[in-house]
């Protein structure tokens, strides 16, 4: 049995904290999904189409990661593609209280799937792309946050705006 885990997020834009994560998944399971999804409480900076460009290009060495978009909700999707779990980035304490919440959700939605926690690396324990969008914002040096295709994204994006 292929082991699918789904890495869900707004990835908007992915950064070095996300492509951490991602490898690291690709590595404890036969297939990883990118699966870019809305946050209700949250208005993207990037299109679907250009977070997935910006992802495909930096995830296709690993081998085993595919990217898709999610239209509803995580625990439909994980069941429809028979995935066993849905891999999470934990960073600061902050991260935990929303993290768990969500994970008892899913869990009460889909029962045949675990939501599995990987600590950030302490490098990228503070990351995040709304500070890197910020940073860009005002100017910011951001190449230590994020690859060369999407700091020009962000730069055509963010800087011009
Ligand atoms: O990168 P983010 O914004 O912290 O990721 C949050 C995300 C997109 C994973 C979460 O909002 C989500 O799962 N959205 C899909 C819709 C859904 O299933 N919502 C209920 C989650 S309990």
């Amino acid at each position: 049995m292929r082991r699918i885990a789904v890495c869900p997020g707004s990835f908007d834009p992915i950064t070095f904290g996300h492509l951490d994560i991602i490898k690291r998944a690709s590595r404890l399971f036969d297939e990883v999904v990118v699966l870019i999804s809305v946050n209700a409480s949250k208005t993207p900076s990037f299109t679907e189409t250009e977070r997935m460009m910006m992802i495909r290009e930096n995830t296709q060495d690993f081998g085993n990661v595919v990217i898709d978009v999610l239209d509803g909700l995580l625990a439909d999707y994980v069941k429809r593609i028979g995935a066993v779990a849905i891999v999470k980035g934990l960073r600061a304490v902050s991260d935990f209280e929303y993290e768990f919440q969500m994970a008892l959700a899913n869990k009460q939605l889909y029962n045949e799937a675990e939501t599995v926690f990987l600590t950030t690396s302490s490098e990228n324990m503070y990351l995040s792309s709304s500070m890197v969008k910020q940073i860009a914002y005002f100017g910011g040096d951001i190449s230590h946050f994020v690859p060369e295709n999407v700091l020009e994204f962000i730069r055509k994006r963010l800087v011009s705006e």
